[in-house]
């Protein structure tokens, strides 16, 4: 397809603000490290070329040491359904990245013992309410993912890694949720499901608020995240027992609608944008776009 040049845009607009504008950035070049090129050469769920963030110093003793890892981390399977009912009891004691990511290691750590049984995962309190409060990155999906990270952490099986999360992303962004179930609800009341469209807290709450006419500091609001971390935590246990069972994943990807947007805006076209998540809730044009 026809690819928009930026300067032939922007010259069009009037807006060339002269070399200046475009100059002393420059790409990546074939000057890198193998190590850095190999990871800069993995492909992501939505078949665009991560970026490399990593440099090309070589790792220093300490490092490596940290990164070979003494413990043994390896996934076992666990039933879904125990620890979405431990990850909704738990709940209460870290809020919803607390409860994804403690639920996992618990169990983990009755079946294992160590090293899951040190685990600290008090640490994970700080994902609440979109970290800290600040309404970004969902705690279900940075719990999720997060332990995605832990079981998946080779330097070499980033693409595996991506493709885990998006499973999780794309879930989360598309799914009707909650529809957790749990055994004795704390509050025993319906809660509405909506779709998020975004993996943003912020949008999150706010897209089930207008569902279900409640506030977002009502006790049901509460409930609702209780039970979505609940449904994250089975969630990401199924896909990390498919994972360690060999099973096939089935390919998901970002939407025909993202992928035209990145088209354009992503690595191959203006290179102006970064990220796969859904663009809608944030960039609507009234009229044809651009
Ligand atoms: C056919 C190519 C093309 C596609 C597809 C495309 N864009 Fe653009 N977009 C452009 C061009 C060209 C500009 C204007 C030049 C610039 O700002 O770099 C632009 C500008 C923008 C801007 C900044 C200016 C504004 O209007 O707010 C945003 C935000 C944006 N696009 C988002 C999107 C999103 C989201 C999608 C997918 C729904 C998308 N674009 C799809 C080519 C495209
Ligand atoms: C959570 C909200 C959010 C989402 C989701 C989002 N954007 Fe943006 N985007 C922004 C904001 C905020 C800006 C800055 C707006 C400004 O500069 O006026 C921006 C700016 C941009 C720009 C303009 C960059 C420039 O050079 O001026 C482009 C292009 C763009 N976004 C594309 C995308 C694409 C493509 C997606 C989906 C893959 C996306 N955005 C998803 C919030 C979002």
């Amino acid at each position: 397809m026809h690819k928009f040049n930026r300067r032939h845009v922007l010259a069009s607009l009037g807006m060339m603000g002269g070399s200046a504008l475009l100059s002393g950035c420059g790409r990546q070049g074939p000057d890198l490290s193998i190590s850095a090129k190999e990871i800069d050469g993995s492909q992501t769920a939505g078949g665009h070329s991560a970026v490399a963030e990593e440099t090309a110093q070589p790792a220093s003793q300490a490092v490596q040491q940290l990164a070979s890892g003494q413990q043994d981390w390896t996934y076992l399977p666990l039933d879904p359904e125990r620890v979405g009912q431990l990850a909704y009891d738990i709940y209460p004691k870290g809020s919803c990245m607390y409860s994804v990511v403690g639920s996992v290691i618990m169990q983990a750590a009755e079946k294992v013992g160590e090293p899951f049984r040190s685990f600290p995962i008090d640490m994970m309190r700080f994902g609440a309410v979109g970290i800290g409060g600040w309404g970004s990155t969902c705690g279900v999906v940075n719990g999720c993912c997060a332990l995605i990270g832990l079981f998946h952490s080779g330097l070499e099986i980033r693409q595996k890694r991506e493709e885990l999360m998006a499973d999780i992303c794309l879930w989360y962004e598309s799914a009707s949720l909650p529809n957790f179930q749990p055994e004795n609800p704390a509050q025993d009341v319906e809660i509405a499901s909506s779709v998020s469209q975004s993996v943003l807290c912020h949008v999150s709450s706010g897209a089930w608020c207008k569902a279900s006419g409640c506030d977002a500091f009502s006790i049901e609001r509460r409930e609702r995240c209780r039970r979505l971390s609940a449904e994250g935590a089975v969630k990401v246990v199924e896909v990390l027992n498919a994972e360690a069972n060999g099973q096939l994943r089935e390919f998901v990807d970002i939407t025909p609608e993202v992928h035209s947007c990145n088209e354009c805006h992503g690595k191959a076209g203006q290179a102006d944008s970064l990220g796969m998540m859904n663009c809608m809730p944030c960039h609507q044009f009234e009229t044809a776009h651009p």
